[in-house]
C-alpha cells in the first residue's frame, strides 16, 4: 500500500459513503457467522476498520469489537463516533500486514476491499497471516474483495461526483482508474476538491492501488496462510455465486 491513503481525504469518508448500507452488511456478516461458525462468536477483530462502519453497529449488537487501521484520520472519526454512541469498541493504530493485538478473537473481518489495498508483492500474504495469528483453530475470517472476473470484464471508468455539505460547502471527488492486468491492480487516482461555504478551495490527491483476485487464487493464498476456505459468494449475498457482473465477492475461511 502506498503511504498516506485515507489520510488527507479520510475526513470526507463518511460523507462519500453516507448511503453505504453498513447495517445490511453487518446482517451479512452475522449471517455468515451463524452459518459457518462452530462455536458462538463473541469477539471480532476488524482489520482496516476505517471510521467504524462495521465495528460500531456490531458493537451495538453485542459483539466485543476491536478495529485496527493505519489512517489516524479514519481512527479519529471512529473514536469520536464510539464515544458518541457510548460504545465499548476499541480502536488501535496499526498496519494489517504486521499488527500484533496481543490476543486472539472468535472472528476476523476485513470489509470494503481492505485486503485489496494490500497490493504490493507479499502484502496480501502478510495481511492474511495477521488474520490467522489473531484466530484460534476453527476461528472465522470473512472479507470482501474485488472480483477479477468482473473487474477485467467491465474495467472501471473515470467518474466525478459532487457532495453537498451541511452549511453550504461542497466536496467534488473525481476518480481516474487505470487497470494494470499484469499486476492485477487498479491504480485509482482520487482528486478531492473542497469548497468551503466562503468559497475557499483546497485540493488533495491520493493514489489508491487496489488488487483484485480470482477465487482459486484467493483460496490458494488463504491455504498458504493456514486457512480452509468454506465459502465464496457475491458480496453481500451469501446464497449467490459471484459472477462476472459482481465487482465484489466475499470469502469465508476457517483457521486450520
Ligand atoms: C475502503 S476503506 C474501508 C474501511 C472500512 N472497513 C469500511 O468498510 O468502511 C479501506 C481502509 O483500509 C485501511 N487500510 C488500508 N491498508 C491498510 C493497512 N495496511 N493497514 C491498516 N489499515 C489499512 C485504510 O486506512 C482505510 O481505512
Amino acid at each position: 500500500m502506498s503511504g498516506g491513503v485515507f489520510q488527507d481525504q479520510g475526513g470526507f469518508y463518511d460523507l462519500f459513503y453516507e448511503s453505504k448500507d453498513y447495517q445490511g452488511e453487518c446482517d451479512f456478516v452475522e449471517a455468515a457467522f451463524n452459518r459457518f461458525a462452530t462455536a458462538p462468536i463473541k469477539t471480532v477483530l476488524d482489520l482496516g476498520c476505517g471510521t467504524g462502519g462495521h465495528v460500531l453497529p456490531l458493537s451495538a449488537r453485542g459483539y466485543g469489537m476491536t478495529g485496527v487501521d493505519l489512517s489516524q484520520t479514519m481512527l479519529n472519526q471512529a473514536r469520536r463516533k464510539a464515544e458518541e454512541a457510548d460504545s465499548g469498541a476499541v480502536f488501535l493504530h496499526g498496519d494489517v500486514r504486521d499488527v500484533e493485538v496481543g490476543r486472539t478473537f472468535d472472528a476476523v473481518i476485513s470489509m470494503f476491499a481492505v485486503m485489496g489495498y494490500q497490493a504490493e508483492e507479499g502484502d496480501l500474504a502478510a495481511a492474511f497471516a495477521t488474520a490467522r495469528r489473531h484466530l484460534e483453530p476453527g476461528g472465522l475470517f470473512l472479507f470482501d474483495i474485488w472480483n477479477g472476473a468482473a473487474v477485467t470484464e467491465s474495467p472501471p471508468e473515470a467518474n466525478s461526483r459532487e457532495f453537498p455539505e451541511d452549511g453550504g460547502g461542497k466536496v467534488i471527488r473525481s476518480t481516474d482508474p487505470v487497470l494494470d492486468e499484469a499486476r492485477q491492480v487498479v491504480a485509482v487516482t482520487i482528486r478531492v476538491r473542497h469548497v468551503s461555504p466562503q468559497g475557499e478551495e483546497r485540493e488533495s490527491q491520493e493514489l489508491h492501488s487496489v488488487r483484485y483476485l480470482f477465487p482459486d487464487e484467493a483460496v490458494n493464498l488463504l491455504r498458504d496462510a493456514g486457512f480452509e476456505t468454506v465459502h465464496v459468494c457475491a458480496f453481500p449475498d451469501l446464497d449467490r455465486e459471484a459472477n462476472a457482473d459482481d465487482w465484489n465477492m466475499s470469502l469465508v475461511a476457517k483457521a486450520v
